[in-house]
């Protein structure tokens, strides 16, 4: 917390949206935006309140917010249920029929979930559950696939008033034995296998792998999706399409409180082990609600496609929830983007006539290093709006996106949010403002960002600074899931009275917000979210590491790459062998993703006199800088002479 962040990228380009989608946009001018913001700021519970009361309540709200430092509550006494507006709400109108889902597995199969069917699925499993005794107060592990049945379990949770923690499915079986621990899951969802670059990957064996270590977990429902072979214990274990030919399919929505837990999502900090942030119902519904219908624009005629997976906080707020509560269509793909060939991205929106796509930058950088042939080949002119997520966009990046895969029609909405804000904070509203490439904009109604120094003073227009929200908006995390110490120190104590984001950027003169990365111990890998701390605990998990540190370093692809820095213990040599029992211990450890990209083996690692590791000097040396900055405290110097030598 104590560098001070410079800014060194000068762009200078914008671009207005273009007339054709201005003149048809919900919302078209600045003068609009600019009195709703104002009103979002000055009059919040009536800005809000209008909000939420075009969904569905069972019981109306006494109270629109209550704050008390750290901790908000929206809607309070107001009993609502998320499924219900997802779905229910939809099947008085034509939108009974209308596809809510258009599912492609990767091998090429098809399916087409109406709000009807989906309204109907949802009730079935819900029964299950109940079935099963599971209902309001207890936690759900889900473990899945992209496939319709991760909404599914989703919706069916949020019916019954089930609190559901999502596991990505690349997750190792350790990760996921943590994660079912810390939320004393009483059931997890899972499917045999699911369909990834033209094999199946299988996902039933990791849960039984990590239910050796979990206590609290009596049902195991699995879907059958990639056929691959699965043991199935009696009494624990179910199959899903089994007991969905059992229960009735009439199942109706519970009544919850508005502030009941929705969901926990895991995801990494500078400390400790992942952390369980969550979520809670009238808020989230609300927030995610009005940002999918004003940042996408979205509208009956749109099918919206949002290339994440569920198992991140993208894919519940802009693939389960925000499109469903809008009653919108959207696309849902199993696979990799380069399966059988790189342009299956551009043969779906050809074949679905996809007009909204959201993605992240690592994406179209990857799609950028394939070559302009794969979209050039494909029909794209039923696209009307893009947008991007999950980590900065280079402009040159942002520019071939508008180009090659917009072809100069559509508005980009570069969105900047996080896994604890639940919905995007910080963008441009696609009708109304002008884009520059790079800077993520302005902000969504009701957030009051900021750009301070460490003791909380705001800066100067483009003076680097730490990215602050100052008021409590509808769907920020409610705490860390059994640790509130936890969650005021993460983000209610480096700088009093606001939200810490734990990123650095800057705002310029026009407003528009820059983000420059993360400030803390966390690294983005291709959009996935990585704490150092974790890989570090993984590598000095196996018995010849001694010590180990982390970094990130510049990734034309990935954005960033990991590079571990590791002392052995005596007697043990730093060989090729070691380096890839090392690779394949992290991947059990904690899954594919988060394997370094690189291992230097090293006799020591740089200090200062108390004994930290100056990871400052370890990026430089990753990224293949000279070391920079003050190096007074440093213990060795010749420490950093070898490490240089060791890459
Ligand atoms: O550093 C920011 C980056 O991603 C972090 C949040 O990661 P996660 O919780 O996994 O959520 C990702 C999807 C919402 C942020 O602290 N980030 C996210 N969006 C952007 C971004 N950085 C720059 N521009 C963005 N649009």
């Amino acid at each position: 917390m104590s560098e001070r962040i410079e800014s060194v990228l000068q762009e200078k380009r914008s671009f207005s949206s273009p007339e054709a989608f201005k003149a048809k946009a919900r919302l078209n001018d600045k003068m609009a935006y600019n009195r709703l913001y104002r009103q979002s700021l000055d009059e919040p519970d009536t800005f809000w309140g209008n909000v939420a009361n075009e969904l569905h309540w069972f019981e109306p709200w006494d109270k629109v917010r209550e704050w008390h430092e750290p901790f908000v509550k929206w809607f309070i006494g107001g009993k609502t249920n998320l499924a219900y507006n997802c779905l229910d709400r939809h099947l008085n109108s034509w939108r009974r029929n209308k596809a809510a889902i258009i599912w492609e597995g990767e091998p090429g199969d098809q399916r087409v979930l109406t709000y009807q069917d989906l309204h109907r699925e949802v009730s079935k499993f819900a029964n299950v559950l109940k079935g099963k005794d599971i209902g309001q107060g207890d936690r759900v592990a889900i473990y899945m696939p992209m496939i319709p049945e991760a909404a599914i379990a989703m919706l069916a949770c949020a019916r019954i008033g089930a609190t559901h923690s999502v596991v990505f499915g690349g997750f190792s079986a350790a990760a996921l034995a943590d994660r079912i621990n810390d939320a004393t899951a009483k059931a997890v969802i899972t499917a045999d296998g699911g369909f990834r670059r033209g094999s199946v990957f299988p996902l039933k064996p990791a849960v039984d792998e990590a239910l050796e270590q979990c206590e609290t977990v009596e049902s195991v429902f699995v879907v059958k999706r990639g056929n691959n072979d699965v043991a199935m214990q009696a009494g624990r274990d179910h199959w899903y399409h089994e007991l969905m030919d059992e229960v009735p399919t009439d199942c109706p929505a519970e009544p919850l409180d508005a502030e009941h837990p929705l969901f926990i999502l895991y995801t990494s900090g500078s400390t400790g082990k992942p952390k369980g942030v969550l979520h809670s119902t009238g808020g989230y519904q609300t927030y995610t609600y009005l940002t999918s219908k004003y940042i996408f624009d979205m509208r009956d005629e749109d099918v919206f496609w949002c290339t994440a997976d569920v198992g991140w906080i993208t894919g519940h707020s802009y693939i389960v929830y925000g499109p469903l509560l809008n009653g919108a269509t959207q696309v849902m793909y199993e696979g990799v983007p380069n399966y059988p060939e790189p342009d299956r991205f551009w043969q779906l929106v050809e074949k679905y006539r996809v007009s909204t796509f959201y993605t992240a930058p690592t994406a179209i950088r990857a799609f950028i290093k394939w070559g302009d042939a794969w979209p050039k080949c494909c029909d794209l002119s039923s696209l009307r709006l893009l947008g991007t997520v999950g980590e900065p966009i280079n402009p040159e990046a942002w520019i071939w996106y508008q180009q090659v895969i917009g072809n100069g029609n559509c508005p980009i909405v570069d969105t900047w949010w996080q896994t604890e804000t639940g919905g995007i904070m910080i963008t441009t509203l696609p009708g109304v403002h002008e884009a520059k490439p790079g800077s993520a904009g302005l902000p969504f109604f009701g957030v009051e960002p900021a750009i301070v120094d460490v003791d909380g003073n705001e800066q100067a227009a483009n003076d680097g600074g730490y990215l602050v929200i100052k008021r409590p908006w509808p769907s920020m995390l409610r705490t860390v899931y059994g640790d509130d110490d936890r969650y005021r120190a993460q983000y209610w104590s480096e700088i009093p009275h606001v939200y810490f984001a734990g990123d650095g950027a800057r705002r310029d003169e026009d407003g528009y917000f820059w983000i420059m990365g993360r400030v803390d111990d966390v690294v983005n890998v291709s959009g996935h979210r990585l704490g150092t701390m974790e890989v570090e605990s993984a590598l000095v998990s196996h018995e010849a590491v001694a010590e180990a540190a982390v970094v990130g370093r510049p990734d034309e692809i990935k954005g960033q790459a990991i590079v571990a820095f590791v002392t052995l213990e005596e007697g043990r040599l730093g060989n090729e062998d070691l380096r890839k029992a090392l690779l394949q211990h992290v991947s059990k450890e904690i899954g594919a993703i988060a394997k370094p990209e690189e291992i230097r083996f090293a006799d020591a690692l740089p200090k200062t006199r108390s004994g930290k590791i100056m990871r400052r000097l370890l990026r430089n040396i990753a990224a293949g800088e000279e070391a920079s900055g003050d190096i007074s405290t440093l213990e060795d110097k010749s420490v950093i002479e070898q490490l240089m030598q060791s890459g």
